[in-house]
């Protein structure tokens, strides 16, 4: 245990209080069927052995042309991976499948309303689907290799389709996640220079058939201001031949997909054979104040690093049913729905809706029904899980062998929670840590090989090397009890390869902190700074402590929201917890405990007692909330992250900035009104933020 305050200078440093752990060993069961069982992989991996030590990886592949050279360094930090290889993406996602996997599941996907029959996708039918839609692309779109094309789709399998029809031709897919607004969606167009747009008339979330074609209107009208023309809008519809949309067909640019693919019936479309370093899609992280930056991912090094991840650390086998409850539009979904898990010729599960319509047992029901043997969400889908369905899954007998955690650092209340109750203490639980930018996982243990630790999402992944540096850029030890900024030393087949247009802004962000040596072709020269503060434990474990601007400073000690959160959530009642910083005249800055509560519980000031004890108790009274505030939900994007500038917004008085993209907008009025009018009540005297607060408040908590 350690305080940041007697090094008031290092800005990095913050003050760690984590309660050491304790491991769980991996199932015999699990470790009897496991990919990776001998330890010789980690010498195989170590850093002697790299750069060649990918080659593994890039052999889970089919590449027309072999490569000649790993890595390219000779322009750092523009990596280049298995430069001279040829290969196409969706040939090894669906055509090399067929010849001993043409009948098996690609995909299965299960429409929100349970009424709905699910819809299984065989790897020939994919085939057949993606061929077709790339012959539309083509020649209907005119779209040729290297241009780009917008994805503005939800859960519905016509996305996978887009994606791989996209990559059987070389052209560079952009899917922006389904429940962004029609202007994040055309600010995205105009920032990729797409001409077209796939989108669809409707989808279900949580019972409702949602209205989405009505996004293309305002998408198009933004990306022409940007002066992007968008040429045409195909519209895939929820059921064929029914249009579920009141936005109108606009006569010339508006086309709906299924009367357009009448026409390319039985076609087929060679796959275009694609230099590795050749871009395979954009992802673009947001962005609600500066500009959207469009991680740019390869062909050969992103794919072949999603194959081999999902192998080792999802401990994927063709003959599984692998579920990533998580969406598309988000890069969990690029990597481990649809290219990692196609690469291996397995089958994954696609769902379109909401994980607790109609009630808090859907997620298991899936899994028994298809018997989903690996499952793979987000920390917030298990909190609202263990929120409103704590015993939900005695009720149904499914059995996973093999479940996932991944977007942010989770609690290990509710590890042990996913671990025991929904993992029946049958499945080994991986926390993957890593980024849009990454591509695939950089932190994490391997599953049969490395024991878990609640909290902690692991060492580093096989052939990556992280690092955590203090602000002077000296190493910040293992088991040193301090935190620092988390970077990895080397570069990895899965790392983007620049932000769409902005070569400068990918060097500034991610490489000038701590580069050595900005002449230097040596890649030791150049440390990846992921933005993450985090803690090393004396066994090599890294705990994630949150983005680094992410800190409440109060009275010089630096506190990570994450552990002000997880002791909050030590309290039995308490669901979720957001921790945001106010302007305090005495101290600078003090903290807020926003809390929601399990069903059934009373929001009394026992529990708002018992919260503050917990912090007190866990991290010390300099941490002790100004005031705890219990609050139905949180303000969240969509995917799943709280929004916690938007809670600080209201708990300063201040703005709470573009609220457009959030998951359910209509939450943040009801808490301001609630939260705003207490502290009036309680004689709380608003005051005007000088711009560098209002800055500092608005900057708060990274947007997904
Ligand atoms: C940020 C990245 C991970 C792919 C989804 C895209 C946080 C992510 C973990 C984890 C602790 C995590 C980090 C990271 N994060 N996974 N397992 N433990 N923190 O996510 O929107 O690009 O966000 O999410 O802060 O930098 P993203």
């Amino acid at each position: 245990m350690t305080t940041a305050h007697e090094s008031p200078a290092s800005e990095a440093q913050i003050s760690v209080h984590w309660r050491e752990e304790d491991y769980y060993q991996p199932p015999a069961k699990f470790i009897g069927q496991a990919n990776a069982t001998d330890p010789g992989i980690f010498r195989r991996f170590d850093e002697g052995h790299f750069p060649d030590c990918f080659k593994e990886y890039a052999d889970l592949l089919s590449w027309d042309a072999y490569w000649h050279t790993t890595l390219d360094t000779s322009n750092p930090p523009f990596w280049r991976w298995f430069v001279g290889g040829r290969l196409n993406a969706c040939y090894n996602c669906v055509d090399r499948h067929l010849a001993a996997d043409r009948d098996k599941a690609a995909l299965i996907w299960v429409p929100e309303p349970e009424a709905e029959p699910t819809r299984t996708i065989t790897y020939q039918e994919l085939y057949r689907q993606v061929n077709e839609f790339a012959a539309l692309l083509r020649e209907d779109c005119g779209l040729r290799t290297g241009d780009r094309v917008t994805f503005h789709l939800p859960m519905v399998p016509e996305l996978p389709v887009a994606m791989l029809a996209c990559a059987r031709l070389g052209v560079i897919h952009s899917e922006v996640f389904g429940g962004f607004s029609g202007t994040a969606c055309g600010e995205r167009i105009a920032d990729s220079g797409s001409r077209i747009l796939v989108t669809t008339d409707g989808y279900y979330r949580n019972g409702q058939l949602v209205d989405h074609k009505a996004k293309a209107d305002e998408a198009v009208r933004t990306a022409n201001g940007l002066g992007q023309p968008v040429d045409k809008v195909l519209v895939w519809r929820r059921h064929a031949g029914q249009y579920a949309s009141r936005a109108a067909m606009v006569d010339g640019r508006d086309f709906f997909v299924d009367e357009l693919l009448a026409e390319h019936h039985r076609a087929v479309v060679e796959p275009v054979s694609m230099p590795a370093e050749a871009p395979l899609f954009l992802m673009y992280t947001s962005g609600t104040t500066a500009r959207p930056k469009g991680c740019q991912h390869s062909t050969g090094g992103y794919l072949a690093y999603v194959a081999g991840t999902s192998k080792y650390y999802q401990d994927i086998h063709p003959d599984d049913t692998y579920w990533c409850c998580a969406d598309i539009g988000w890069i969990t979904g690029h990597s481990y729905i649809v290219y990692g898990p196609l690469a291996l010729g397995t089958t994954s599960v696609v769902y379109e809706g909401a994980p607790t319509y109609p009630d808090a047992g859907r997620v298991w029901r899936i899994a028994e029904r298809l018997g989903v043997n690996i499952f793979h969400t987000a920390p917030t889908t298990i909190r609202m899980l263990r929120k409103l369905g704590p015993h939900e899954p005695d009720n149904y007998d499914y059995h996973l062998k093999h479940m996932t955690t991944v977007g942010e650092p989770i609690e290990p209340e509710v590890w042990r929670w996913y671990h025991d109750v929904a993992g029946k203490g049958e499945a080994v639980v991986v926390d993957t840590w890593w980024q849009t930018e990454n591509g695939g996982f950089l932190g994490s243990t391997l599953p049969a090989l490395q024991a878990m630790k609640p909290g902690s999402c692991g060492p580093g992944v096989l052939g990556v090397y992280p690092v955590i540096y203090d602000e002077d850029g000296n190493t910040v030890e293992a088991g040193s009890g301090k935190a620092g900024n988390i970077c990895i030393r080397n570069p990895w087949p899965g790392i983007f390869q620049t932000i769409w247009g902005q070569p400068d802004r990918f060097e500034q962000i991610y490489y000038a902190k701590y580069c050595r040596n900005p002449k230097s072709t040596d890649w030791r020269d150049w440390p990846y700074f992921a933005g993450d503060g985090a803690v090393q434990a004396a066994d090599g474990y890294f705990r994630i402590l949150g983005r680094v601007d992410d800190v409440i400073n109060v009275a010089g000690h630096r506190l990570g929201t994450k552990e002000l959160e997880s002791a909050s959530l030590t309290v039995d009642q308490v669901a979720e917890a957001a921790a945001v910083p106010v302007i305090d005249e005495i101290r600078g800055r003090a903290v807020e405990m926003y809390v929601s509560l399990k069903p059934g519980m009373a929001p009394t000031a026992d529990v708002e007692h018992a919260v503050t004890a917990a912090i007190e108790r866990e991290i010390g009274k300099i941490a002790r909330p100004k005031n705890v505030w219990i609050v139905e939900d949180m303000p969240k994007t969509r995917s799943g992250k709280i929004m916690r500038r938007v809670i600080a917004g209201i708990s300063n008085f201040a703005d709470v900035g573009d609220v457009s993209t959030l998951a359910n907008p209509e939450i943040v009025e009801e808490i301001r009104h609630h939260i705003q009018g207490e502290k009036l009540a309680h004689g709380e005297v608003p005051r005007q933020l000088t711009r560098e607060e209002a800055d500092e408040i608005r900057a708060f908590g990274r947007d997904a």
